[in-house]
């Protein structure tokens, strides 16, 4: 790639860093939603915790500062779905929608990992919203 070329997709990318907000996130949460092959709980149970994260960001008023991915599979496959959140590295299991609002008002606002559904990462510590 020529210079000029890095250039341009540099300053491509970065129009969308910032267009999209990139620069303001505080999370990044990967749920296990809608696979294709569904292993670690049904479809219907997934896409349910998947909606419910979409719609209780967005009543929140988080979107903004945490962002949310559909993973097709995280590669733990049992007892899910499962969800990771980032920068925390905290993975936990059985995300029904009860479980969201848990991790939604303990984790994610409260700053306190949901010992109860963790299941890797460190749960001792994790940050408070910094906006809370
Ligand atoms: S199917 Fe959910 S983690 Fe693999």
């Amino acid at each position: 790639m020529n210079p000029s070329n890095i250039q341009n997709l540099q300053e491509s990318l970065q129009a969308r860093v910032t267009k999209l907000g990139i620069d303001q996130i505080h999370r990044h949460l990967f749920l296990c939603a809608d696979q294709t092959k569904p292993i670690c709980c049904s479809k219907a149970i997934s896409i349910d915790s998947w909606n419910y994260l979409k719609s209780r960001l967005q009543e929140l008023n988080l979107e903004t500062q945490i962002f949310r991915t559909k993973a097709n599979c995280l590669r733990v496959c049992e007892h899910g779905p499962i969800l990771v959140v980032y920068p925390d590295r905290i993975w936990y299991h059985s995300v029904t929608i009860p479980v969201i609002e848990r991790i939604l008002q303990e984790h994610i606002i409260g700053g306190q990992v949901v010992q109860e559904f963790a299941f890797w990462g460190d749960t001792s510590t994790s940050k408070t919203l910094e906006i809370f």
